[in-house]
């Protein structure tokens, strides 16, 4: 006999009983209580990456913010336990934001992104004194400037730049090319204006800038040269306009292992190989050495996430494949349709029964895009098992839906042998609770 999968992130192991266990709780109980799909948290791996994130700038002597990219996944329960962890926090929208202001998250360590924050968001933003806004645009930037005004309050931007850097991963999910919605291109001259504008704002506070190059990035050559292009612009700043950052924010981005396919380095390597070059960059250039921020999301609760499912229907098409279908699919984990990501997964009550067929993993979803894994081998899948999908805790509840009206699932935090429920699950009442009837 032998496990259905050989390598476990965090907590997540195989108990006495054969079935697969995180946090300590056999995840059987889990689904049996709490019902399928069900999103499962191993809270002690989301604590351990966050102390590795910050233990690393320590060690280095580096001032840092670590900033959690809630769109990840974004609840009251997860903003508290990153509260408790003393990281910062990146929002994108009022919904991000007041969803922090009712897990009374710190304020002034709230950063406030976005490519089209709306007058409204920039109201609420000031109205509740958030840390810092990420200035996108101009015209962001004359809107921000004309609510200081009115509001008679002073605000801390960074101006969030484009640094014309490629990184290797798929297209959809690149954010630092030239060609991007996002951010003041370094080149061409718009970074530049931007910061002029911001430092003749008697009401705007230019901390620094921000660059984000990418998702699921797995070495740190895209982060260096970033670095080093915006290290040799601010040189030329200096110089021009005296002009020296105290904060410099270098975005997410590093990569997980989602399956054998994914080789990404450790969070730590990440942050040492980065920083380890700004403080070279400084020193080679004569610049003042910038207080360092981050603001990882998938690295933190991408593989700290678990999908418990229920298998029901199969169906075999003759010399092609055989579908598993599951009670889930596009509705709570949209990445696959969206961006052909790959899952590995087990079924989590028969963890000892060797692997016996390649099946693919169908969602119950009307579409035919509705696949959750094309070609995995598992023990032969039977109607009311527990199929567990492993790392699917970043951009899945986040990106979660009522396509085909189902409800949304519950997510659990588990540790120390205890669950808890962070979200509970969508009922009907919910799902036509919006409709005017
Ligand atoms: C500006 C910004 N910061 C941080 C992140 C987090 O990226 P990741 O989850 O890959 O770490 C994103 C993701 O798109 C982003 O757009």
């Amino acid at each position: 006999m032998e496990h259905q999968t050989r390598h476990f992130n965090g907590t997540t192991t195989v108990n006495e009983k054969g079935h697969l266990e995180i946090g300590g709780v056999d995840v059987l109980m889990l689904a049996k209580e709490y019902g399928t799909p069900l999103f499962v948290y191993d809270v002690e791996l989301i604590r351990e990456r966050s102390r590795g994130f910050k233990a690393t700038f320590d060690k280095l002597g580096v001032t840092s913010q670590v900033a959690y990219a809630s769109k990840a996944f974004s609840s009251v329960g997860m903003f508290q336990l990153i509260k408790e962890e003393g990281l910062s926090l990146d929002v994108v929208s009022s919904g991000e934001l007041y969803t922090a202001l009712a897990a009374d998250f710190p304020v002034e360590r709230i950063h406030f992104h976005g490519n089209n924050k709306s007058e409204h968001e920039l109201r609420m933003a000031l109205e509740h004194k958030v840390g810092c806004i990420v200035v996108d645009n101009f015209y962001e930037l004359q809107l921000l400037e004309r609510l200081c005004v009115e509001y008679n309050q002073q605000m801390e931007i960074l101006i969030r730049v484009t640094p014309g850097i490629e990184a290797h991963t798929h297209d959809y999910i690149l954010t630092g090319q030239e060609d991007s919605k996002f951010g003041f291109d370094l080149q061409n001259g718009q970074a530049e204006s931007a910061m002029k504008m911001a430092i003749s704002s008697s009401h705007l506070q230019p901390i620094g800038l921000h660059c984000h190059i990418g998702s699921q990035i797995f070495d740190t050559t895209g982060f260096v040269l970033a670095a080093q292009k915006i290290m040799g612009k601010l040189l030329e700043w200096k110089n021009a306009f005296d002009y020296e950052p105290a904060v410099l924010n270098l975005g997410g981005g590093f990569g997980i292992r989602y399956t054998d396919e994914d080789d990404p380095i450790t969070p730590a390597e990440y942050v040492h190989e980065i920083v380890t070059e700004v403080i070279n960059q400084s020193e080679k250039l004569g610049l003042t050495m910038p207080e360092i921020w981050i603001e990882p999301g998938r690295s933190l609760v991408g593989d700290a996430g678990t999908t418990l499912y229920t298998t029901g229907s199969t169906k075999e098409v003759p010399n092609v494949r055989k579908y598993v279908s599951v009670d889930g699919g596009m509705s709570d984990n949209l990445r696959p349709a969206l961006y052909d990501a790959k899952y590995e997964a087990v079924i989590a009550n028969r963890m000892n029964d060797k692997e016996q067929e390649k099946v693919s993993i169908a969602g119950k979803c009307c579409e035919s895009g509705d696949m959750l894994i094309w070609d995995i081998e598992l023990p032969e899948a039977a109607a009311g098992d527990i199929l567990a999908v492993f790392c699917t805790g970043a951009y899945g509840y986040s990106m979660s839906n009522n396509y085909n009206r189902i409800p949304r699932p519950a997510v659990v935090f588990v540790e120390n042998g205890e669950a808890s429920l962070i979200v509970r699950r969508e009922s009907y009442e919910d799902l036509v609770k919006l409709d005017v009837f």
